[in-house]
């Protein structure tokens, strides 16, 4: 016998185990949240016309936008209902291809902007695009150009967020993975992968230091109002680390936060108190199987396509869950879309002037909720 056929054969015994003795309508339910209020489907949606994804979004200093990044590549502008979306920016030059609005097997030539963050210093707007690096472009938008692409030798696979602190002229930013690239992200959470690393980029001397490493999918990255902290999401682990940058505890990790599903960006308000996007609340089969890591690395060999992995993971009712943390880390409210009536699949949530900016990594639209 092959050892591919001993693979599916142990696949298939131990799902119908699992599936004996669980009902899989619960086995694949997004658990509920205690204490959530499920107030997000209110929503109102801003449709990002001719393009999905829009992942991280980010105002200027003058407090225009929303910018956002979409699946195409390019980096658009919001300029109100008249003029509507305008192109502001893209990450690569080569986008004669560059014509739909979601082709993955695209995305390395035409870029996948994901976090977003404006120095307020130069105005310049600084892009995590997960295949092509750190990048910036001008307060005139354009063609980004290169900061970083590699650390210690190693070329980033999956950039994906970044906070600035314009008080020492740095950049934090996260590769979720050195192996995987963001169009194989269900591979990443399969196999526990836990080559993610954090980065920190002087703008000043233009070095790159790694700060973490041994990551399990670092995702959204938020400094404390103070400077003293810095979160980072582990998508896998579903937790948020802190990393102490100041203090007598400097350079140490610690668990900020565990949450109920996958987180994706993190954002600080005026407050200070985090707001943490969860891709979708895991389900039981998705904690299940993070037992098994040869498991998870066997489904998509076995013939599991990515919708289904995708299913099984996130739940088969879309959803929408966004938490407020405390800046010591306790959950102080649970927004959500329980049925998915208006978002889901949310990927950041920026708090501004009474409004929470919900953008999604697969959905065609922003959603604005009053608070
Ligand atoms: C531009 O992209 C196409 C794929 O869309 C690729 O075949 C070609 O080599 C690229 N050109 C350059 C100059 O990178």
């Amino acid at each position: 016998m092959s050892s591919r056929l001993i693979v599916v054969a142990a696949v298939l015994a131990l799902l119908a185990i699992l599936f004996t003795f669980f009902n899989p309508q619960t086995l694949f339910a997004p658990p509920p949240v205690p204490g959530s209020k499920d107030h997000l489907h209110a929503a109102q949606v801003l449709h990002v016309t001719g393009a999905v994804g829009p992942e991280s979004l980010v105002f200027d200093s003058r407090g225009e936008g929303p910018y956002t990044g979409v699946a195409d590549g390019r980096i658009l502008k919001w300029e109100g209902e008249e003029r509507g979306w305008t192109e502001f920016a893209v990450t690569s030059s080569n986008r004669t291809d560059c014509v739909r609005p979601f082709a993955p097997e695209l995305e390395h030539v035409c870029g996948r902007p994901l976090g977003l963050k404006f120095d307020k210093k130069s105005g310049d707007l600084y892009i995590a695009d997960a295949y092509l690096g750190l990048k910036v472009v001008g307060p005139a938008g354009g063609l980004a150009t290169q900061v970083v692409t590699e650390a210690e030798g190693q070329p980033f696979h999956f950039t994906n967020d970044m906070d600035i602190s314009e008080d020492e002229d740095v950049i934090y930013f996260t590769d979720s993975s050195t192996i995987f690239q963001r169009r194989q992200f269900m591979l990443v959470l399969l196999s526990k992968d836990k080559t993610g690393r954090l980065m920190k980029y002087n703008k000043l001397t233009k070095e790159v230091t790694v700060l973490l490493r041994d990551l399990a999918f670092p995702n959204g990255v938020a400094l404390s109002r103070d400077g003293s902290f810095l979160l980072v999401a582990e998508t896998t682990t579903c937790k948020i680390l802190r990393l102490w940058l100041g203090g007598p505890n400097a350079g140490q990790v610690d668990t900020f936060a565990v949450l109920p599903g996958f987180p994706d960006n993190v954002r600080r308000n005026s407050k200070g108190q985090f707001w943490v996007a969860l891709h979708a609340k895991a389900t039981p089969f998705a904690k299940w199987i993070s037992s098994f890591p040869w498991l998870g690395n066997a489904l998509p060999k076995v013939g599991f396509n990515f919708k289904q992995l995708h299913t099984s993971f996130a739940g088969w009712k879309p959803h929408a869950t966004a938490i407020k943390l405390s800046d010591k880390g306790e959950i102080l409210e649970v927004l959500e879309d329980c049925e998915g009536k208006t978002l889901k699949f949310i990927s950041e949530v920026e708090e501004r002037d009474g409004k929470l900016w919900i953008a999604s990594v697969l959905m065609p639209f922003i959603g604005i909720y009053k608070v």
